[in-house]
């Protein structure tokens, strides 16, 4: 051989060698990709078949149920206006109640917050219509609706200083996003109240999917980057749990 032609012949092995491992890397396992968010199984009963976490979601409620949201037992089985009082409002507030059907809460959250007000979110117009009714036979001057997405609450960002949640959450198709919507709706230490039935009390005779365990929740809502401030148990059947958005938090989670 040529010696001459040696550092030629070199230069092409290792050009060889470098696109071999270009393709390699291309065609990598799936095993090293991330993991989905969401698994699919069989649905069950009143179930989607979408699972978050370990979690199903739940179908959504349809706006044929606004009788049954405002039946007059919720007085007693949810103690609205204890919910209210617990909630620790500010006269100024700006409160979301995301997916808030009929306005149940909204309506009793709106005289907490005279110089606030409330937004009544759902992805559901029939539901929305329901609470601008109601506001225009109230009179009421602080109560908003928005019409949000079921990946995203269309919440304006850094805005808001209180969201809750009223046996809603599980229902979400999309809980990471919607969350992270409402994440970036809240300003630095703003709070989310979750409220939603106890499901690790097997007495509580409501369908396994519109129950959720405490500790399950808390799961889902630190995967957003809310911190778990305290539970609260003076509700008969339901956990009242309070997240905070960290005050030095950027507006993204
Ligand atoms: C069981 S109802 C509860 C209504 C109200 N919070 C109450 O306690 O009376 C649940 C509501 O969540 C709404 N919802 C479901 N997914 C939603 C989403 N991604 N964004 C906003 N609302 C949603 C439904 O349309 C329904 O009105």
């Amino acid at each position: 051989m040529n010696p001459r032609s040696l550092p030629t012949l070199l230069a092409l092995a290792s050009a060889g060698l470098c696109l071999a491992a270009a393709v390699a890397q291309e065609t990598k396992p799936a095993a090293a990709e991330a993991a989905p968010r969401y698994t699919t199984k069989e649905p069950s009963r009143d179930g989607t078949g979408k699972v978050y976490m370990g979690r199903e979601t739940a179908q959504v409620v349809g706006h044929g149920a606004v009788r049954w949201l405002e039946r007059p037992e919720r007085e007693r089985e949810e103690l609205p206006l204890e919910v209210v009082k617990n909630m620790d409002l500010r006269p100024t507030d700006v409160v979301a109640d995301i997916g808030a059907g009929s306005g149940y809460f909204t309506f009793r959250i709106a005289p907490a917050v005279p110089q606030g007000k409330v937004i009544a979110v759902d992805i559901q117009q029939a539901m929305l219509d329901v609470v601008t009714e109601r506001q225009k036979e109230a009179g009421l001057t602080n109560v908003e609706t928005l019409l949000g997405q079921i990946d995203d609450t269309k919440l304006p960002a850094g805005q808001v200083d209180a969201v809750i949640m009223v046996d809603a959450y599980h229902e979400f198709s999309h809980p990471w996003e919607m969350m992270t919507s409402i994440v970036r709706g809240l300003k630095p230490g703003g709070r989310v109240i979750l409220i939603e039935y106890r499901g690790e009390d097997p007495t509580v005779a409501i369908k396994p999917l519109h129950k959720m365990t405490q500790r399950q929740a808390i799961a889902e809502m630190r995967a957003v980057g809310l911190e778990h401030v305290e539970t609260r148990d003076f509700l008969p059947s339901q956990h009242f749990m309070i997240f905070r958005k960290p005050a030095a938090a950027a507006s993204q989670p």
